[in-house]
């Protein structure tokens, strides 16, 4: 177990190493491809591996969002948060953070103040209806709403999502925290309608169910794929002809799982914090920081 324990710090420390220099990178003009590349570069220079593409979701985006292969984009004065996941032998870290180039200082605090009033309450025994329920007073309390469909969640190894969620308002039925569990707490604050909505645009999928297939390019692509494991990866990893023909054949025949962008109902700008902890007797570890 501490084998395990010191692989989830060194991800969480690498991490935290990785959000501030990529931090830096995004300024108005800097390129988003850019931006995604530098981050996932120095993951694997630093002697670990992405937990997940780097999702780059600007203003009203949430999440799943990350450049393609020949993505020409460039930041504005954006809303812009980095979503960022580390894995050392599968045992991931996750961390999010907003940088505001928008001029909305508040609603980035909000989700701040509330990832802050998260991480003091946690505990082993706690529900998670109370996390949820801090949250939603504390960004609240700025005058903004949280995401109600977004969630953060328990880490496992090559699991990114596992259970339980930990919900970002109150809830009815929680689930209560073990001393141990490694949970990842993300606030989303909005001026927005408090909930997002799929998009049409796929840039980011995992392998669901492996199947035999047929198709010899689908072969490739699957093996390709299956070096993933159950973690998700980009398109843009992965070049190969008539690949968006291929990707949606795995897809329709559940092979492969699709994450559509999330975007905010109303168009509301949303912001964004995130860190991974470990749940104590007594309290709870920030391992992202
Ligand atoms: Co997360």
């Amino acid at each position: 177990m501490n084998d395990v324990l010191s692989k989830y710090e060194l991800a969480g420390k690498i991490l935290a190493d990785v959000r501030a220099e990529a931090m830096d990178k995004v300024k108005v003009g800097a390129s988003l491809l850019g931006v995604a590349e530098f981050v996932e570069n120095i993951i694997s220079e630093k002697g670990a591996q992405p937990a997940f593409p780097c999702n780059i979701s600007r203003n009203d985006e949430a999440a799943h969002a990350t450049p393609s292969a020949n993505d020409i984009s460039v930041f504005g004065e954006d809303m812009v948060k980095l979503d960022i996941g580390v894995h050392v032998d599968g045992y991931i870290a996750d961390t999010a953070v907003t940088v505001d180039l928008s001029d909305n200082a508040d609603l980035v605090e909000a989700s701040r103040a509330a990832l802050r009033s998260a991480i003091e309450i946690t505990h082993a025994g706690i529900s998670t209806t109370e996390i949820g329920a801090v949250i939603e007073s504390t960004i609240e309390s700025f005058g903004y709403r949280p995401v109600a469909n977004l969630t953060g969640h328990a880490l496992a190894r090559w699991d990114q999502h596992a259970s339980p969620s930990i919900p970002n308002k109150s809830v009815l039925h929680g689930a209560i925290l073990k001393e141990g569990d490694i949970i990842a707490i993300e606030p989303f604050a909005t001026n927005g309608a408090g909930h997002v909505s799929e998009s049409g645009s796929v840039e980011i999928y995992r392998l669901e169910t492996p199947k035999p297939v047929r198709l010899p390019a689908a072969r490739k692509l699957l093996r390709e794929i299956e070096a993933y494991r159950t973690l998700p990866f980009a398109k843009r990893w992965l070049p190969q002809p008539r690949l968006d023909f291929i990707l949606n054949q795995l897809e329709r025949m559940g092979i492969v799982y699709a994450y559509p962008v999330l975007k905010e109902d109303a168009g509301g700008l949303i912001s964004q914090a995130e860190h991974t902890v470990i749940v104590e007797k007594d309290g709870c570890r920030i391992i992202t920081e």
